[in-house]
This record gives C-alpha cells, structure tokens and sequence, in this order.
C-alpha cells in the first residue's frame, strides 16, 4: 500500500462505526454513566473475562446499589461476595476506595482521570475507561488488550514489558483519539478498542479479516502481527507445595462442620478464610494431633497464582465429635451449609464442596 494512504486520521472514526454497527452492545455496564457502575465494572474486568463478571457485577449492585452501601458494609461481606473472583486485592481495594469516595469526596466520584487515578486500585487505564464512559473525557485505556491492538497498528518495536516505551505508547494512543469533543463518540470509540483487543485483534491468531482498521495496520501490511506486542519480560513463576488441613467434625443429624482461619493480612489469598494450611505433610499431621493413617490424602490440585504455582495437597481428617480439638484460637468451626457466607479462596470452596462422605 501506498504510505501516503495509510492515514491514521481515519483511525479513530473506522474504529467508532464498526463499533457502533458489530461491536458489544447490551452488557450490563454499558448504556449507563452512572460512575459507580462504571467503576465497579471496570475493577471487576481487569484479568477477568466478562463471561465470568456478568454474575458477580449483578449480585453486587444487587447488594451494594451504591457506593454508600458499599462504604457502610464489613469488609467481611464485601470479601464473601467477591469469593470466586479472583486477584482480592482488587475487592480490597474497592472497599477501600469506596470509603474514601465517601469521607474525601462527598460520595462523589471525581469526574478527571487524573483525579480517579489517586483512589485505591484505579490505575491509569481503569481512570480513563471511567472518565471516557462517563464524562467523555479525551484520554486513552492503555491496558494489556488495548497495548497488543495499538503495537500492532504501529508495528511499535518498543519493550512494553518496560515504563519507558509503555510511556511512548500511551502518547501515541492519546493522538489517535477521536478529534471531535463528542462525548458519545469517546464511549464508542474506547468501547470500539475494548471490542477489537478481546475479540479480533487476540493474543494468537488475530482475525484481521474482521478487522475493521487492517488497511491501516502496519503489522497487517507486513505480515508480522504475530511479532506484536514486543515483551521481553517473562513473568517468572515460582513452584510451591501447600498441605491444605481439612478438619472436619460431622454433627448429629448429618450436618457437618469444617475449621476455618483468616489467613494474614498479606500474602496469598490475603484476608479470605482458609482451612490451615502447612508447608509440609509432616507439619499437616504435627498440627492436626494426627497419626498419618486417620488421615486422608485428596488429589492434589495445582493452582496458577500470578506470580506462583501452587500445588495443593488437601488432607482430610474426620474430629471425632466427642474429642476436643487443639484448634488455634483464632479459627472457628463453619457449618458446610453457612460456607457461601465466607470469602474463601476458588480452590478451597471447590474442594469443600466435593469431599468424599
Ligand atoms: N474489559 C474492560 N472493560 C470492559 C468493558 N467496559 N466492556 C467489556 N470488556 C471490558
């Protein structure tokens, strides 16, 4: 194609009508500039597919209408309707962020990026989504999708696992904004690069044929998209094993309990309630005041964290119901049937579900 050709003025307005006529339309956050929702929704999408947000986004509002109710409930329950979710620094920080929208700002969210960027767990691209769709400020989202569409539009060789070219490339994604103040084309617009990054223009095997903007893309042209986005920085994640203690105790009448700790403030699958959990088996058997033969080996689990790879081997030991037990004072006894009101982590709620009779 003729460089000259390749204007990227026509960027942003391909981009908006293709949105308009094929992108998502109808998802619950949408067609709505209430900041809350919008907030809300946006914390709960970042590394989280919408497939698995929908009912989570729902049951919240549901609960929490607004970030008064929000900021006024315990943490406790905020966590419990959070479980499931994943990443829980991010229902902490909502949390967070919800009391302070009501102490330093009325109850209101601040309307500029830059302001919304101050608040606990809203990073720079979270601002501007929130800012776009409610205000219709001119400021880009540059998060990982949007970073993979722009590097390949621009065949851009910077490291995006660097500040210094992230940087670069988030001036280049502010001057392909739509030029018109219109605040309906800005939602359309950043909508139009949500839609593209998650459902055209994907990781593997982007489906330039439904590319609304490939006449302009560079790495298209050239037949390298593949190249895109430069990251030289792998995350490196270490290998660990847990012995997850499932203490049971089986009630008359068939119902049954199940011994639950808060785990630390810090760290892994912080604040959630957990059964214990050891760094070796020996240890799991030292603290259930166990022989190793009342003791029931699961299959164990593996468990990608971020920056971990966990393998977790449940134990399961039935307490008799006569005999006390040397629990640590800081742990209680759950009824199996009361477990939905406990943030615990994904793969501890799974195995608790399933133990065999
Ligand atoms: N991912 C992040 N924000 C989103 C949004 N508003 N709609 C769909 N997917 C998203």
């Amino acid at each position: 194609m003729n460089p000259a050709a390749r204007d990227l003025r026509r960027f942003a307005p391909a981009l908006i009508r293709w949105q308009l006529e094929s992108g998502r339309h109808g998802l619950p956050w949408q067609g709505t500039r209430d900041p809350y929702r919008v907030w809300l929704s946006e914390i709960m999408l970042q590394q989280t597919q919408v497939a698995a947000v929908i009912g989570y986004y729902d049951r919240f509002l549901q609960r929490f209408p607004d970030v008064r109710s929000l900021a006024a409930a315990s943490a406790d329950e905020v966590m419990a309707l959070w479980s499931g979710l994943g990443y829980y620094s991010r229902a902490r920080n909502l949390y967070r962020c919800a009391q302070q929208v009501g102490d330093a700002h009325g109850g209101e969210f601040p309307a500029r990026a830059a302001e919304l960027e101050q608040l606990p767990g809203i990073g720079a691209s979270t601002a501007a989504a929130i800012a776009a769709f409610c205000h219709g400020e001119r400021i880009s989202i540059a998060d990982g999708n949007v970073r993979r569409v722009l590097s390949r539009l621009l065949a851009f060789d910077g490291d995006l696992s660097a500040s210094g070219p992230q940087r670069e490339m988030w001036d280049l994604a502010q001057s392909l904004l739509p030029t018109s103040p219109s605040p309906e084309d800005m939602v359309a617009y950043t909508q139009g690069l949500m839609d593209l990054g998650s459902g055209v223009c994907t990781r593997t095997r982007p489906a330039c044929e439904k590319c609304p903007v490939s006449d302009l893309c560079a790495a298209k042209l050239q037949g390298t998209t593949e190249r895109y986005p430069v990251k030289t920085r792998k995350v490196a994640r270490r290998h660990e094993s847990w012995w997850l203690l499932v203490l049971r105790r089986r009630l008359a009448g068939g119902s049954g309990q199940v011994w639950l700790e808060r785990r630390p403030a810090k760290g892994i699958w912080a604040g959630l309630f957990c059964v214990p959990v050891l760094a070796d088996e020996a240890a799991a058997f030292v603290a259930a005041g166990v022989q190793p033969a009342a003791a029931q080996a699961l299959p164990a689990v593996a468990h990608a964290l971020t920056h971990r790879e966990l393998r977790l081997h449940p134990l399961l030991v039935d307490v008799p119901p006569g005999k006390a037990w040397q629990a640590s004072a800081e742990g209680q006894w759950v009824a199996f049937d009361r477990l939905a009101d406990f943030g615990l982590p994904t793969p501890v709620r799974a195995l608790l579900e399933h133990l065999p009779d």
